[in-house]
Formats: C-alpha cells, sequence, structure tokens
C-alpha cells in the first residue's frame, strides 16, 4: 500500500501547530512562568526553544523525511541495535499521552459544564464518576480522527480548528486586557527580573518547558515529517516554532490579568485552570461563556496535540509491523486508555497515588519532565553520532556555514544541555 502524505504545505504546517499547540501552550506556560519570576523567565525561554526546540524540530523533520518510516525503523535502519532507543521514545510518548489524555478529558468535561450551566467544584468533580466517563471520550475522539488516516483525519482536522483556536484565544486576550487591574498583571508578566537569571533552576524549567511545548523529542515530529512532501524544512519549522511562541505569550496575556484583577496568586501551579480560575469566571458577567471558550479553546488544542501522539506508535505498528490502520489504532488507543485509567482515577476518591503523590502527578514528572529530556537527549546523540551528516544536509539545504553550526548544535551543544537538564531534575524534582 502507497504510505500516506500530507494533502499540502498548508496542513502539513497546520498538523504540526495543532501538535505542539497544547495543553504546554496555554496551561502549563503560563503558571511555569508564574513560579520561574515572571518576565524574567521568557529570556532563558525564548534562548531554549531558537537553540535547542527549532533544530531538534529541524532534525526530526529531516530525519522522518528521510526514512520515511515510523521511529523505531527509522532508528534502527542507522543501526539495529538502535531499535530499543525507537521503542524507548515510542514507550515516553505513549506514557505522556496516557495522563495527557486525562486532563483532556477534564477540559472536556469543564467546557461542557460551562455551556450548559453547571457550576461543580474540582473535588465534586473528581468524586464523582465523570472523570472515567470523559476520559473514555476523549480516548474515542483522538481514536476516531487517527483511524481516519493522516489526511482526513489529522490533516482535515487541524486545518479547521487551528485556526478556530486563533480565533478564541485573540478573543479571549482582548477580553481579559479590558478586566479593571489588568495591567498589573501584565506588569509582573512582562518586567523582568534579572536576578533570578542567575538561578540555574530557573534554566531547566526553560529547557523542559521548550521540549514540551514544541512536542519535540519523542519522535512526533519525525513521524509528521515522514508524511512530508518537498516542503522546506527549517522555513516550516520556523513558522510552527513562531506560531507555539506566540500561543505560548498570547495565553499569558489571557491568565496574568485575570490572575491579578481578582487578586490570586500567579504562582498557583497545576492547579490554576482547575481549582482557581472556575470560581472566578462564576464571578464575572457573562462568566458562563468566557468559561466556556476558555475550556473549549484548552480542549481543542489538547485534542490537536493528543492525536499526534497517538500517530506516532500507530505509524510504527503499521510501517514495522504491517498492520491495517484500522487495527493499529484500536490497539494502541487500547493500550493507551488501560494504562491511563489509574491517572484518571488518581484524583477520585481511589486516590491511586504513590510515593504520596497522585499518579498522575507522578507520570508527568517522570515521562512529561524527565523521560521527554531523556529521550530528546538518545535522539540527539543518535542523529548526531551515528548518522550520515550528508542525510541531515541533504534535506535541510542551505549553505555549508549553516550546515556546520547544525552540526555542532546536534552533537555538542543540544546532548549537553539535555546531560545538565537530566542531572538538575534528578537534584531538585518539582
Ligand atoms: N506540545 C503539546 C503541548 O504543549 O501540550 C503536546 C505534547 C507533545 C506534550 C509531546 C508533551 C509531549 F511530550
Amino acid at each position: 500500500m502507497m504510505r500516506e502524505k500530507w494533502s499540502s504545505s498548508l496542513g502539513f504546517i497546520l498538523a504540526s501547530i495543532g501538535s505542539a499547540v497544547g495543553l504546554g501552550n496555554i496551561w502549563r506556560f503560563p503558571y511555569i512562568v508564574g513560579l520561574n519570576g515572571g518576565g524574567a523567565f521568557l529570556i532563558p525561554y525564548l534562548i531554549a526553544v531558537f537553540l535547542c526546540g527549532l533544530p531538534l524540530m529541524v532534525l526530526e523533520f529531516a530525519m522522518g523525511r528521510n526514512s520515511k518510516n515510523s521511529v523505531v525503523a527509522t532508528l534502527s535502519t542507522i543501526r539495529k541495535r538502535f531499535r530499543f532507543a525507537g521503542f524507548f521514545l515510542v514507550f515516553v510518548m505513549g506514557m505522556i499521552l496516557s495522563y495527557y489524555l486525562v486532563i483532556t478529558s477534564w477540559v472536556l468535561a469543564y467546557s461542557l459544564f460551562f455551556i450548559s450551566g453547571v457550576t461543580i467544584s474540582f473535588s465534586a468533580f473528581t468524586g464523582s464518576y465523570y472523570p472515567l466517563l470523559f476520559f473514555l471520550i476523549s480516548g474515542i475522539m483522538s481514536f476516531v480522527v487517527v483511524r481516519a488516516g493522516v489526511r482526513r483525519g489529522i490533516e482535515k482536522l487541524s486545518k479547521f480548528l487551528v485556526p478556530v483556536l486563533f480565533g478564541m484565544l485573540c478573543i479571549l486576550v482582548v477580553f481579559s486586557l479590558s478586566l479593571p487591574g489588568a495591567m498589573r498583571g501584565i506588569e509582573f508578566y512582562l518586567t523582568p527580573d534579572f536576578s533570578k537569571l542567575f538561578n540555574p533552576f530557573v534554566w531547566t524549567a526553560a529547557f523542559g518547558q521548550a521540549f514540551f511545548s514544541l512536542s519535540v523529542g519523542v519522535g512526533i515530529m519525525l513521524t509528521y515529517g515522514s508524511y512530508m512532501g518537498e516542503e522546506r524544512i527549517v522555513k516550516n519549522a520556523a513558522i510552527i516554532t513562531v506560531a507555539d511562541l506566540l500561543v505560548a505569550i498570547l495565553s499569558g496575556l489571557v491568565i496574568f490579568p485575570i490572575v491579578f484583577s481578582f487578586g490570586l496568586d500567579p504562582a498557583a501551579g497545576v492547579k490554576l485552570a482547575f481549582v482557581t480560575l472556575p470560581p472566578i469566571f462564576q464571578q464575572m458577567s457573562f462568566g458562563s461563556f468566557w468559561g466556556a471558550v476558555f475550556f473549549l479553546l484548552l480542549f481543542l488544542a489538547a485534542l490537536t496535540s493528543s492525536i499526534s501522539m497517538l500517530e506516532v506508535p500507530v505509524a510504527t505498528l503499521i510501517d514495522s509491523y504491517g498492520f491495517k490502520r484500522k487495527n493499529a489504532t484500536m490497539i494502541v488507543s487500547l493500550i493507551v486508555i488501560l494504562i491511563g485509567l489509574p491517572s484518571a482515577l488518581s484524583y477520585t476518591t481511589l486516590q491511586l497515588e504513590l510515593f504520596g503523590r497522585p499518579l498522575l502527578d507522578l507520570k508527568d514528572f517522570a515521562f512529561g519532565t524527565v523521560g521527554i529530556i531523556a529521550s530528546g537527549l538518545v535522539l540527539s546523540i543518535i542523529a548526531g553520532w551515528f548518522l550520515d551528516p550528508g542525510i541531515i544536509f541533504k534535506e535541510i539545504k542551505g549553505g555549508r556555514r549553516i550546515q556546520k553550526l547544525f552540526l555542532i548544535i546536534i552533537r555538542f551543544f543540544i546532548p549537553l544541555i539535555l546531560f545538565i537538564n537530566l542531572i538538575a531534575r534528578v537534584i531538585k524534582p518539582d
């Protein structure tokens, strides 16, 4: 059977933006900024995005388009034993998806609550059977899209949802900025406190967030790259990176004015979206409307990211083991739902915990924070040191200077930075 391809450059770009823009931008980025000193965080973040995230995205697209194959097959053609590295990437990604889908289901539930005018606290929500129900619904939605295929599923949905998402975000920014006291939020967000830059953990947080946000290091962009035609890799990767950055920065412009206008704690952390914000929306005039727009935005962003994660193991079963797409999608979805169930239940009355922490938080730390850095490290070492650089140069084109610089970044800079990051995470798990 012919391997699928994106139908157009625009489709490919929007699908990749759909993958990159997710909970990481709208929900995670503002609170990481809040925890790491506000405006000053933007400096290490920009460096992390352009010096590490963007080159890794270019690398993944180049490797994918060159091999036209899954992550596992791409790595095992470099050396047979790197097959295991491929499995490691797919494993980390599958584990991220298994809890990411849980949060996706929460935002789906919250948007429906706001639309239907139901008020429910986070503890009442997690104490009910709703988390389980919505977890299954979100799993089935991702399954349906990925099963429909690269063009008819992923690309079609992204072409529609990504522009809608940008529109909704812009409307929310205008609304937020019009709140009384919004300017204090903007000041907190954009005024840099340079003393924070001496704290190395602010830097490691920036690199971790950049990877998470850009969906790099776990084989998603490699898989999306494998469906590319003759598009220009560097230019497209730059467009995707800037779009992702823009959404993160705009999300801060939505969150911080609300936080300051209602006298909340900007460093409220993970709970910000689900515990702190919903009662605030209920106090506002037309709050149900704004709450619904906010959570719907989060849901659409999360859905287009979840499908990109699901596509990685599905592509592996199709390309490396000859499965039909519909069977591959069914098997992978069932496994992800089964693995995700305990984290879906970790905040319910069952309180599934390990080492005194909810399972979901533990998975976010082990895979979304440490695992993604470890897999990015493995990928950059294999690509930098074992893959013929000529292959990458052929894909990315550009002059000799650019090629040389790119090789230095992939061989030395990214592995070094990621290694330091890994050590820092072990010393100071957060
Ligand atoms: N980049 C997306 C986000 O920011 O939410 C989704 C994502 C993909 C998160 C891959 C983490 C990941 F490893």
